[in-house]
Formats: structure tokens, sequence, C-alpha cells
């Protein structure tokens, strides 16, 4: 996997954007409006804002190889079917933080970028 690219496009999406987490949950609730009701309970965002850090410390963790990053989203399976969210929608969330940093990158958003974030959707649907 490219990692060097995908770096690169988390680089960009700071830069554009302080906090994307509107904008990525944003675009999850758009395409799958049913989980939305699962945040109910979340009335500040925390649950949401610490969410997407966990999801952003595991691809970089993925990016250096780390067993910690494998282990997080098995055990994030597991916990999420608690949650209501089936194994299947489990990947959706890193296909809305690739989906919302391509936006944010703009024209700037290379055929690298496209094809390592390809890279690291497979490996993590390939984790178990
Ligand atoms: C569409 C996919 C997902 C949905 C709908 C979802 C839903 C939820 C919900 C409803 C909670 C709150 C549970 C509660 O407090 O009762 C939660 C918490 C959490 N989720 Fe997800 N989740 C998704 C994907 C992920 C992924 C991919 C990860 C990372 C591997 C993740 C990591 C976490 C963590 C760490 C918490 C606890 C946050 C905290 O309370 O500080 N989630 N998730």
């Amino acid at each position: 996997m490219n990692s060097a690219a995908i770096l690169d496009t988390l680089e960009r999406a700071s830069e554009a954007c302080a906090d994307p987490a509107p904008l990525v949950y944003e675009r999850l609730f758009a395409a799958y409006p049913h989980l939305e009701s699962l945040f109910v309970m979340d009335r500040d965002g925390g649950v949401r804002g610490s969410m997407l850090e966990t999801c952003l410390n595991i691809i970089l963790g993925l990016l250096d190889g780390s067993e910690t990053s494998r282990f997080l989203i098995s055990a994030g399976r597991m916990q999420h079917e608690g949650y209501g969210v089936p194994n299947g929608e489990f990947d959706v969330m890193f296909a809305a933080i690739r989906d919302t940093f391509r936006e944010l990158s703009g024209p700037d958003w290379t055929r690298e970028a496209e094809t390592a974030w390809a890279d690291l959707l497979s490996e993590i649907a390939s984790i178990k």
C-alpha cells in the first residue's frame, strides 16, 4: 500500500478543514439514513468525534503495519454488532472518511491517492 499517498491526503484534509467530523457524518447519514438514529444520545457530538479520531488512529496504525490496529478493527466489528451496526456496515465509516477527504482535497486528489485508499479499504475489509 502507498502509505505516503494516504498520509498526504490526511495532511491536505486537515489543512482544508480543522474538524472534518461534521462532513464525515453528514456524508455517512446521507448514504445510510438509518444509522443517524444510533447517535441520538450523542447530543454534543462527543461520541462521533471520538469515533472518528479512533478511525483515523487505526488508519495511521495500519500504515505502519500495526497489529493493534488490526485487533481494534476485529474488536470493533463485534462491539458494533451490539450497537446495532451489522458487520457489513461497519466499513462504510472508512469509506465516508475517504470520500470526505477526497472532496476536501479537490483537484489535489491524485490517482495514487485513489489507488492507495482503495488498497486501504480492501485491507480493512479483509480484517475479520
Ligand atoms: C457505519 C459505521 C459505524 C456506526 C453506525 C457506528 C456507531 C457507533 C455508535 C452508535 C456508537 C456509540 C455507542 C454508545 O455509546 O452507546 C459508537 C461508538 C464508537 N465507535 Fe462506532 N460506528 C461505526 C463504525 C466505527 C468504526 C469503523 C470504528 C473504528 C474502528 C468505530 C469506533 C467507535 C468507538 C471507539 C466508539 C466509542 C466512542 C466513545 O464513546 O468515545 N466505529 N459507534
